[in-house]
């Protein structure tokens, strides 16, 4: 067993065999052959899931792969989340638990829950709204008194959006500016292979609308504070509308974007966001200053007017049957045909995730001034960020979810990392993240 100097493994990636999990683990490999330096001098890793055998071949498998690698192999640990102890056994082993078991309202908890009892760092793959903020609203008091960090959502849901919108308000205070509104437009380019994606991202899915009133619920006992509105109102578009700017078709982004970015922003707001003031072995290296609140929407575009009839019809389709149990079974067993063929129990191809690759622009608003004036009156400057990357799901979420967990491995040690149950930008608004993420190619741009 090779551990650091804590008798601790930096990262423990759970869920290894998995389709997320498995790319995860190539890209730890992979990234240490293609730029050691991301790495601190004795980094030390395990891998973690059900299947043992099934590990050691997807060690071997990778570690020949690569052979320039420049990390050791990682150890192996057997847990499954139906055993307590064995995810205690893991947690107490790790710093950082990298979580790629999903859904996660099914099975996240019991790992959040062991990893504050054994105050180790989390991140994760979770695109679930209920379940993160029910996890918010039980661990976060524990996790504080632990000094533990647990942040969720640190794959394409929803660091290009949580992440990007930090970006912006971060251009804005460059330029002594006020952000108030940030409409995100997502955009997945797909090659001739066609577009795929795991059974997973759509059982999640299935049940993430069928629980939409347990999360009204667990907002309306939010302890966390009610937002301000800065500027005028920037209202959702609902249903089908037409961006004249993008030339395309627009619906409401139906994604956990928009409950993320907002989380994040009522942590922030309420104070549970701030690093330990006293613990940073660099201050200089602190932002200070808190990202302000703004307004944010988030639409998928939709290039042409075939494509915009089809996702209507399917997606009211699956919105319907997803509300009730006998719907949610049978879109769960024909994931093909309710899906237009993206989504089925097979993996897509290394051919289909090659041809893919998202691109989201913020369109953004804002005042000339560090102050936001007080009559509301229309923004009088803007700015258009672009963001990009490479295949959003298994090529992207395991780039953003390792960079996630090593800003927080360096950035706990810094003191500029608070603790409790957080978001990725009210985890990672005082580190280094957002330089971090264009070294494996997702980009932020002003444009
Ligand atoms: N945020 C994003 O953009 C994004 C992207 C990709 C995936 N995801 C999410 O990630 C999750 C996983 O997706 P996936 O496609 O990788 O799913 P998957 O291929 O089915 O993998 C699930 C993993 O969970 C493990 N597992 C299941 N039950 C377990 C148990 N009782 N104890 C321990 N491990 C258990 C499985 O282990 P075995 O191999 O032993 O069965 C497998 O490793 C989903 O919730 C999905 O929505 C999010």
């Amino acid at each position: 067993m090779v551990t650091n100097d804590n008798n601790k493994y930096d990262i423990t990636v759970f869920g290894a065999t998995g389709l997320t999990g498995s790319h995860i683990v190539e890209h730890v490999i992979e990234l240490s052959a293609s730029q050691p330096e991301m790495y601190l001098h004795g980094f030390c890793w395990a891998i973690a899931g059900r299947n043992e055998q099934q590990m050691q071949q997807l060690v071997q498998k990778y570690m020949t792969k690569y052979p320039s690698a420049t990390i050791p192999e990682p150890a192996i640990l057997v847990a499954n989340v139906m055993r307590r102890d064995t995810l205690d056994a893991m947690a107490k082993q790790s710093k950082i638990i990298i979580n790629a078991v999903g859904p996660f309202r099914f099975m996240g908890e019991y790992v959040v829950r062991s990893c504050v009892e054994n105050s180790c760092d989390y991140v994760d793959v979770t695109g679930e709204p209920e379940f993160v903020e029910r996890m918010q609203r039980t661990y976060h008091d524990q996790a504080r008194k632990n000094n533990t960090t647990i942040v969720h959502c640190c794959g394409f849901d929803s660091v290009p959006a949580d992440i990007g919108s930090l970006y912006v308000k971060e251009l804005y205070q460059e330029k002594g500016w006020s952000p108030v509104h940030i409409e995100m437009f997502l955009r997945i380019h797909y090659g001739e292979a066609g577009i795929h994606g795991g059974f997973a991202t759509y059982e999640s899915a299935v049940h993430g609308v069928g629980s939409a009133e347990l999360l009204r619920e667990i907002r309306k006992v939010s302890g966390l504070a009610k937002l301000p509105r800065p500027g005028p109102q920037l209202k959702l578009k609902k249903g089908v509308g037409y961006n004249h700017d993008m030339q395309m078709y627009t619906i409401p982004f139906p994604g956990a974007d928009t409950s993320v970015v907002r989380l994040s922003q009522q942590l922030l707001v309420s104070g549970q966001a701030e690093p330990p003031s006293n613990s940073s072995s660099n201050p200089s290296q602190n932002k200070n200053v808190m990202p302000p609140t703004v307004q944010f929407a988030a639409y998928v575009l939709l290039p042409t007017f075939w494509i915009m009839i089809q996702v209507c019809f399917y997606g009211l389709l699956f919105s319907f049957l997803a509300t009730t149990p006998w719907g949610r079974n049978l879109l769960l067993k024909h994931p093909e045909f309710f899906s237009k063929g993206i989504f089925s129990k097979q993996n897509p191809t290394d051919e289909q995730l090659r041809q893919t690759n998202f691109e989201i622009t913020l369109i953004t608003k804002g005042y000339q001034t560090k102050t936001i004036p007080v009559d509301n009156h229309e923004p009088d400057c803007h700015v258009k960020v672009m963001i990009r990357g490479p295949e959003p799901g298994y090529i992207g979420t395991p780039r953003m979810v390792l960079q996630c967990a090593l800003a927080l491995l360096h950035g706990k040690k810094r003191g500029q990392v608070p603790v409790g149950v957080l978001t990725p930008s009210a985890a990672f608004w005082n580190t280094d993240l957002l330089k971090r993420l264009p070294s494996v190619d997702i980009t932020f741009e002003e444009v």
